[in-house]
């Protein structure tokens, strides 16, 4: 089953500082780290990824070919698919695996995960999705027909020279809204959990980082209401796909959900505590 890697702890410690250097770079052949759903099963070889094909794989696919032909270089590109696998283009760079790297954490970093929402939004507006099978539901409130990707956890997203540049792993998009990418983006890179879980320079700077997440994308103000009403049922949304994965006793989310489970339950309790402060920082 799809599933957002939607939620790995903050950075347990300091993250390594200073310029990439190739002891960082993932390896050319083999397993890519940051996958739950899907670990141990995503494999690079060279400049292709292969990955387990999911349920809504034709969606997904027309969805990718959309982009391609939109121009948006910010998604990988499908080049095979079989009954089991696909295989798509490798996107260089360094996915936003845990523990993040100083440069990840940095005020532009969250700038540019917006920019680049805010580009995968332009190229995905005209992508009709009527007629595919897609992935769970989005709450009807915060669906608008756009289609999202739902999932931008930071294992989801790749950087180069400290700038987010492509978002990989769509399994989750389907129809949903821009207010709904950035309520996910929010939680995630804010991020929008308890502070004594925020063990980096975030810390305390939840409020700040989610108003500059908002501005950064330029939303406009009503919208950005929406984005603040959205965290609490994002949240629920994405950890109900992870608590029925662990039930299901897939063992990838059952190892996610024991280390970071109580991460959650106390970004929630967060979440719900500041409501009022996330609509005023909305503005
Ligand atoms: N096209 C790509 N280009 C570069 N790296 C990739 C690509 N696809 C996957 N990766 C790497 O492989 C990791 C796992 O991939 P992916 O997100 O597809 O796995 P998953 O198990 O389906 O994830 P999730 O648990 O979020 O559903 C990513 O975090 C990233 O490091
Ligand atoms: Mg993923």
């Amino acid at each position: 089953m799809p599933a957002p890697s939607a939620l790995v702890p903050p950075a347990s410690g300091p993250s390594p500082a200073g310029p990439v250097t190739p002891a960082h770079a993932p390896a050319a052949e083999g397993p890519l780290p940051g996958g739950t759903a899907n670990r141990g099963l995503v494999v690079r070889a060279g400049h292709v990824v292969r990955r387990p094909l999911a349920p809504c794989s034709a969606a997904t696919h027309a969805l990718l070919a959309h982009l391609a032909a939109a121009g948006f270089g910010g998604a990988p590109r499908v080049l095979a698919a079989d009954t089991a696998t696909e295989t798509l283009t490798y996107i260089d760079g360094w996915a936003a695996v845990p523990p993040l790297r100083d440069d990840m954490l940095s005020d532009g970093a969250l700038v540019s995960v917006a920019e680049l929402l805010r580009g995968y939004h332009r190229a995905v507006a005209s992508f009709d999705p009527a007629g595919y099978r897609w992935p769970r539901r989005i709450p009807a409130r915060f669906t608008t027909g756009l289609v999202s990707h739902n999932d931008v956890h930071p294992a989801n997203v790749i950087f180069r020279d400290g700038r987010a540049v492509a978002l990989i792993d769509f399994d989750l998009a389907g129809p949903g809204s821009a207010a709904w990418d950035l309520a996910s983006a929010a939680r995630h890179w804010c991020p929008l959990y308890d502070d004594h879980d925020v063990a980096d320079p975030r810390q305390g700077q939840a409020l700040r980082r989610f108003r500059l997440l908002l501005e950064a994308y330029g939303l406009a103000r009503d919208l950005r209401r929406e984005v603040a009403e959205a965290i609490v049922d994002n949240h629920d949304w994405s950890c109900a796909i992870i608590t029925d994965a662990v039930r299901d006793g897939h063992p990838g989310f059952t190892d996610c959900w024991n280390s970071i489970g109580g991460v959650m339950v106390r970004a929630r309790d967060w979440c719900e505590r500041h409501r009022a402060a996330l609509l005023a920082a909305a503005g």
